[in-house]
C-alpha cells in the first residue's frame, strides 16, 4: 500500500511537472488602483505621456501626476454623474488628498542607477522598456520586471557602456 501511495505521489509530481511546463507563462496580474486609470482613453484624446509624467525629459524619474494635475483638466467635467471613476477623482480633490497609486513594476534594487533622461535623449521609446501601456485599460503588473540581462542586451546593441559601475553604485 505504502509503495502505491509513494508511486502515485511520484506520478502526481511528474504529471504536475508536465502540466506546468505545457501551461503558457502566467498572465500579468491586474493592479487594483484606487481609481481605474485608463491610459488608452487619454491616448485616444491625444493627451501625451509628457502631459502627466512631467520629469522624464530632465530627470532620472518620470513622475506620477498629483491630484492637482489631474484636476487641471477635469475640474469642469460635466459627466461626473455618469462616471464613477471621475466622481472618485473629484472626491480626492475636494478632500485635498493624494491618490495612493500602486507601483506597476518592482522598483530596482537600491544600488542600481537608472535615469530616464539619459535614455529619452537617445530617443528610446517608452514601450521598449514598459510595453504598450497606452493599450492597457487596466494597468497590468509587468510580465517581466527589469532584469540586468535586458539592460545589458540593449546596451551592447546600442553601443552604450556595459561597465558594472555605470549601473551599480
Ligand atoms: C491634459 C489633460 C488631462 C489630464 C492631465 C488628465 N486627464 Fe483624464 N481625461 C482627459 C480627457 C481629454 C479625457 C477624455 C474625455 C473625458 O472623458 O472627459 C479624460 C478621461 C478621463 C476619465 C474617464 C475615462 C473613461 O474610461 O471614460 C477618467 C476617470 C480620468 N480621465 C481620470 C484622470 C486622472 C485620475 C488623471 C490624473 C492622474 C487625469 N485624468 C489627468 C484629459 C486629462
Ligand atoms: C492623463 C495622465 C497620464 C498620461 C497621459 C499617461 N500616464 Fe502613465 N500613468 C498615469 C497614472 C495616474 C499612473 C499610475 C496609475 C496606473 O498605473 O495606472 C501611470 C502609470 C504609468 C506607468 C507605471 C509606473 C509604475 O511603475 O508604477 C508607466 C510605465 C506609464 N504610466 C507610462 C506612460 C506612457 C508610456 C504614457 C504615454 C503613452 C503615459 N504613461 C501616459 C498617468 C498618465
Ligand atoms: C530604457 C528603459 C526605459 C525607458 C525607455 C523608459 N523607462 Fe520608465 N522606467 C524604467 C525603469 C527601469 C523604471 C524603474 C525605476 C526604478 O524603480 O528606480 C521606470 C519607471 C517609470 C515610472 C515610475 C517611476 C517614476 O520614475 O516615476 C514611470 C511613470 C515611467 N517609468 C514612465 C516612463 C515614460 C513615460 C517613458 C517614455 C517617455 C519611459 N518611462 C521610458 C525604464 C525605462
Ligand atoms: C546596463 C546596466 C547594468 C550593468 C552594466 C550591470 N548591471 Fe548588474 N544589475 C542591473 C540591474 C537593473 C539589476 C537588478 C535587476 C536584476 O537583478 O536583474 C542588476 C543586478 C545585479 C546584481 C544582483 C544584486 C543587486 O541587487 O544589485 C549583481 C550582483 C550585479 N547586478 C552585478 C553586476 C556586475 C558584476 C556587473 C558588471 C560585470 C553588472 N552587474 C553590470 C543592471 C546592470
Ligand atoms: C532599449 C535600449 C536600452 C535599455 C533597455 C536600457 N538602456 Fe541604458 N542606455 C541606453 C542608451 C542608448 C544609453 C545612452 C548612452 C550614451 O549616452 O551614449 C544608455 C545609458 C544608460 C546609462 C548612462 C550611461 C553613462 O555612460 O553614463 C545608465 C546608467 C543606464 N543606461 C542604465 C540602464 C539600466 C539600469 C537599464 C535597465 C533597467 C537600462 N539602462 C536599459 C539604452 C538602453
Amino acid at each position: 500500500m505504502k509503495t502505491i501511495i509513494i508511486s502515485l505521489s511520484v506520478l502526481a509530481i511528474i504529471v504536475g511537472g508536465i502540466v506546468y511546463s505545457l501551461s503558457p507563462p502566467t498572465l500579468p496580474a491586474i493592479v487594483t488602483q484606487p481609481i481605474l486609470f485608463n491610459h488608452p482613453r487619454h491616448e485616444e484624446k491625444d493627451v501625451a505621456c509628457y502631459d502627466c509624467h512631467l520629469f522624464y525629459k530632465d530627470y532620472a524619474v518620470a513622475g506620477i501626476p498629483d491630484t492637482e494635475l489631474c484636476f487641471s483638466c477635469h475640474k469642469s467635467d460635466k459627466d461626473l454623474k455618469e462616471k464613477e471613476e471621475k466622481r472618485k477623482l473629484h472626491q480626492y480633490f475636494t478632500n485635498k488628498t493624494e491618490i495612493n497609486w500602486q507601483r506597476i513594476n518592482t522598483p530596482l534594487p537600491a544600488d542600481v542607477v537608472f535615469d530616464h533622461k539619459r535614455h529619452v535623449v537617445k530617443e528610446i521609446d517608452c514601450y521598449e522598456c514598459h510595453g504598450k501601456i497606452e493599450q492597457q485599460v487596466e494597468t497590468m503588473r509587468m510580465v517581466e520586471d527589469f532584469t540586468m540581462d535586458k539592460c545589458i542586451e540593449c546596451h551592447l546593441r546600442e553601443k552604450a557602456s556595459d561597465d558594472c559601475l555605470v549601473c551599480h553604485k
